[in-house]
């Protein structure tokens, strides 16, 4: 067979279509003609070669979106209430099927967590990606849109984990993607959407809160100006008549250079509000990002935190948005960081909709060069209990609707795709892909299930070289954690680029990411006694962080300022913590690389090689990190290693 010009990643069916055979299916209460009726019988033609009876049949008890499946004696029945729920039914038959599970032992059910499951591409029409570390976009190229196989498959592989919401260009929206809401794109778009709504997709673009004055000829975008109101209330009459069942817009509004309310003098409410009204009579939703903070910051202004910034803007106005509106929510305070608290707006706005939003590109987390699993540390997230309402204040309960009751609600990832033959860059990071879409469809998956279904899926692997990889991808994270800044600091990162160490890089500059370090001390007092970030978390919460002794210890040097002497649980001093785990961080990496060695000929050739090239990168990047690091606090603490190793 030929090869094909992309990889299938967890949808190569190999080991389902060796079954052989043949299949007949059956549709009642649906339409045989409806295009994602269609789109599931073609999937399991493709992807199922047994001998089995297969129906699909409506079930109204079912919930929405959701899917039960159940074999017997050849016989496999696939039961919804919507078409979307007999689409994910019949991929959770193939995953199934691919795992070896047997047609008569098949029995699933499952309803997803969350309403809305979405990914945010950050695709330019340039073809570049901001953040992109797996090639250049495959939705847009020289000011233009790409429409061909590989747009297919790709909804395909989103449907496969869930996903039904995608905005495919990026939050920053500059030059030609102005213009995807008029004339010049329409067709284009309308094409992609198509595509997408075979697959129960629905498409969103990011908007220019400028577009009045961009395309529209006008000196304002006050959204309390009345000329203004009125352009977007025709733009986006035009824009749900040529796109219908368009999902509505993102908006990154206010925000490192990007225009907005605050310019005019509104509020962050004044113009998602003012856009919700406009998309409110064709069903549309207002996606408004809460990532809104000072980005001309002076490093010699201790008072200012960034960090403070999301819920001091949002806060006050929790419950003035309308019913249309989601605020998009960062899943910490600053900024993707390998460690941060969760954001205290999750929760703390209790009247208002919410969608939690996490990157799996790998921007501060290796540029999926280095292996990263993130899917521990978002459910870490989804866990955390903020104390906003009992019985249901965690963060899962209050994307997922359960704290408000509300329906547009849901979880985001900002896409770690591009056009590289895997998609992903490193082979490794589709873990990534595939894990953020099962977790964001059923919250209950713990990190290991999901991991190994993804394995076992793209690999087809032996139990042992199976779990060596599973065991790899969940010690990832901790691993980058310590050889990268300590205890929740974050930063120290090369600017702008973000990969690899530079202890300082952010330290004087404008960006409000400082560590603070001198001879004697590292850290910034977020306590009642320092900026007061710490106070914005509900009280059990806040007294804990606000204390150093109560403080989760990954966490320590977010909230607080602590000198190198200082005795941390274990009896280590802080400075010896700092040694000891950049000399471990950096060790595990090399571990991680030998790991990988003893997988080869357990996952094919090329991608032993692309993985290897990749671990040999990371282990540099590591041994850069511990050195850089330990030589930075050695030389401002002058406190020597109690272990006597290099320190340069
Ligand atoms: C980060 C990232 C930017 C991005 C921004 C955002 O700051 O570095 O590239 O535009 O987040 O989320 O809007």
């Amino acid at each position: 067979m030929e090869k094909k010009k992309w990889s299938e990643l967890w949808l190569s069916y190999d080991k389902v279509t060796e079954l052989g055979g043949s299949q007949t299916l059956t549709i009642e209460g649906f339409d045989a003609e409806n295009r994602i009726i269609k789109s599931a019988a073609k999937e399991l033609e493709r992807g199922f070669n047994g001998f089995a009876k297969i129906s699909f049949v409506r079930e109204s008890s079912v919930a929405k979106e959701g899917y039960e499946i159940a074999g017997a004696d050849s016989k496999i029945t696939v039961k919804a209430s919507d078409e979307n729920g007999i689409l994910y039914g019949v991929f959770a038959l193939l995953r199934n099927l691919a795992m070896g599970v047997s047609i008569e032992s098949v029995n699933e059910k499952s309803s997803p967590s969350n309403p809305l499951r979405m990914m945010n591409h950050w695709d330019n029409m340039d073809g570049s990606i901001e953040r992109g570390y797996s090639g250049e976009s495959f939705f847009f190229e020289n000011d233009d849109i790409i429409i061909n196989d590989r747009t297919v498959d790709y909804a395909r592989l989103m449907a496969s984990i869930g996903i039904n919401a995608i905005a495919i260009n990026n939050v920053n929206v500059k030059g030609a993607a102005t213009y995807l809401i008029t004339d010049r794109f329409f067709d284009k778009v309308k094409k992609l959407q198509d595509i997408f709504a075979d697959y129960g997709i629905k498409l969103y673009l990011t908007i220019n809160f400028a577009s009045p004055i961009e395309i529209g000829g006008f000196d304002t975008c006050d959204p309390l100006d009345e000329t203004v109101i009125s352009w977007w209330k025709d733009k986006a009459k035009e824009v749900f008549e040529k796109l219908p069942g368009i999902g509505g817009f993102l908006v990154k509004a206010d925000s490192e250079g990007r225009p907005g309310p605050f310019t005019y003098g509104r509020t962050q409410a004044d113009g998602a509000n003012m856009l919700a009204d406009a998309v409110e009579p064709f069903g549309g939703i207002i996606i408004w990002r809460c990532f809104v903070y000072n980005c001309t910051q002076d490093w010699r202004d201790h008072k200012t935190d960034r960090a403070r910034a999301g819920y001091d803007y949002f806060k006050e106005f929790d419950g003035a948005y309308r019913d249309n509106v989601i605020l998009q929510i960062k899943n910490g305070p600053m900024d993707f960081q390998i460690r941060e608290p969760v954001s205290p707006l999750l929760g703390g706005l209790t009247k208002t909709n919410q969608i939690l939003e996490v990157q799996i590109a790998q921007e501060y987390t290796g540029h999926q060069i280095d292996l990263c699993y993130l899917i521990p540390m978002f459910k870490e997230v989804l866990d955390f209990h903020t104390y906003c309402k009992e019985g249901a204040d965690t963060v899962a309960d209050i994307i997922s609707g359960k704290t408000m009751g509300n329906k547009n609600a849901g979880f985001a990832a900002v896409i770690n795709t591009g056009n590289d033959y895997n998609w992903t860059g490193n082979d490794l990071a589709a873990a990534n892909l595939y894990g953020f879409g099962r977790l964001a469809f059923d919250m209950s998956l713990s990190s290991e299930e999901i991991a190994r279904e993804w394995v076992s899926l793209t690999y087809h692997m032996d139990k042992k070289s199976e779990d060596t990889l599973v065991d790899m991808l969940l010690n990832s994270r901790e691993i980058y954690e310590k050889y990268t800044s300590p205890l929740g600091i974050g930063w120290m990162v090369t600017p702008n680029t973000h990969y690899g160490p530079s202890v300082d890089g952010y330290e004087y500059s404008r960006w409000g990411t400082y560590h603070r370090a001198d001879h004697h001390a590292i850290g910034v007092d977020r306590s009642d006694k320092g900026t007061g970030y710490a106070q914005q978390y509900y009280k059990k919460n806040a007294d804990m962080f606000n204390d150093p002794d109560t403080c989760p210890e990954e966490l320590l040097l977010f909230f607080h300022r602590i000198p190198y002497t200082y005795k941390l649980k274990s009896g280590q001093t802080l400075i010896q913590y700092i040694y000891d785990s950049h000399f471990e961080g950096a060790k595990q990496a090399k571990e991680l690389m030998e790991k990988w060695e003893s997988l080869k000929g357990a996952v094919p050739e090329d991608v032993f090689e692309r993985v290897m090239e990749r671990f040999k990168l990371q282990v540099e990047n590591a041994n850069e990190w511990r050195d850089q690091i330990n030589s930075y606090f050695f030389r401002k603490s002058d406190i020597p290693d109690e272990k006597g190793r290099k320190i340069y």
